[in-house]
């Protein structure tokens, strides 16, 4: 919406109005407070430039705020959204827990909430009204049918090393809960490791460095809850002269471009979707209930999984 055209309700029918029309009369900006967990992988830079150009292709004014992955500062930001009083207010929380008081604040000043992305671990489910994003216990599964049916001549033991997200995320809780749930029908398949890298390349590799000091030839397989942390993981891998998705198979979430630069290189078996591109949902979202209008409470992504074989011909079509 520019502002020399304005849309405008009266008695239920929608007008263009022409430049010159008094301020009154003209239908206010939507503003919408979104409180973004960081820049810790290529996941959410992507996230952040698809929430950025949809406020603005939806005529939205966006108050932007990075929490640089800590809770503490989202609580900040949200309180802020709260005394400039935003229409909507809209966040990727960094963890589950503790969010309780300041959304209990939010609904006291009558402020809607929508979840992006991760979800809250709160009793009040009416403290917000929509959660947008990924299934990640379903991507946990999806990384562990691959595993089973790739390992399915393999007599075992399959020694496994996982690098978690962020501790206390939702991605990281669901992730491994949906991997375990498959890879246990098999007692072939054992986690013999697993620590946090907290999606980032350079704690993944670190932690990696760590697994192959201690377990040396014995890992069989790295499931890294994300793929920064498996591209950093990569590298220590090599630094260690191992062939990584050779001498040790690697899956990880999420199918960034720079996964699959890593699968067209030979060195990422395989990637599972989990799409950060919100943004226009999100506005549509903020619209809606702005509006008035009824919004689904639980809105999930539609995502595949792409394993190396088919990264050549799939990369040229990738958005993020
Ligand atoms: O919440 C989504 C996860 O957060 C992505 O998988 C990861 O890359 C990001 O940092």
């Amino acid at each position: 919406m520019t502002l020399d055209r304005r849309t405008v309700l009266a008695g239920g029918a929608a007008f263009t109005l022409a430049a010159g029309i008094p301020r009154a009369f003209a239908q206010k900006k939507i503003v919408l407070g979104f409180s973004q967990i960081g820049a810790e992988s290529e996941w959410r830079t992507a996230n952040t430039e698809s929430i950025k150009s949809a406020a603005k292709d939806a005529g939205i004014e966006l108050k932007f705020a990075d929490a640089q992955q800590k809770q503490e500062n989202q609580i900040k930001a949200i309180r802020s959204f709260i005394a400039q009083k935003v229409d909507v207010i809209a966040f990727s929380p960094v963890v589950e827990t503790g969010f309780e008081t300041v959304l209990r604040e939010a609904k006291a000043a009558k402020i809607p909430v929508i979840l992006t992305d991760r979800a809250v671990n709160v009793k009040d489910q009416s403290l917000w009204v929509s959660f947008m994003g990924s299934d990640f216990t379903e991507e946990g599964r999806k990384a562990g049918r691959w595993l089973v049916e790739k390992m399915k001549a393999e007599k075992g033991p399959v020694n496994i090393v996982e690098l978690q997200g962020t501790v206390g995320s939702a991605p990281a809780i669901d992730r491994k809960k949906g991997f375990e749930e498959i890879i246990k029908a098999d007692p072939k398949f054992k986690i013999v490791r697993s620590q946090t890298g907290d999606f980032t390349r350079a704690k993944g590799k670190e932690v990696m460095e760590a697994f192959l000091k201690a377990e040396g030839k014995k890992i069989n397989v790295l499931y890294a809850h994300n793929d920064d942390m498996a591209i950093g993981a990569i590298q220590a891998i090599e630094e260690a002269g191992l062939k990584p998705a050779k001498d040790i198979v690697i899956i990880s979430i999420d199918a960034v471009k720079g996964a699959f630069e890593a699968m067209m290189q030979g060195k990422l078996n395989v990637s599972v979707e989990c799409s950060p591109l919100l943004g226009p949902q999100l506005m549509q979202a903020v619209k809606d209930v702005v509006a008035g209008k009824p919004v689904p409470k639980r809105i999930v992504t539609e995502e595949g999984i792409f394993p190396m074989e088919v990264a050549a011909k799939e990369f040229p079509k990738r958005k993020y």
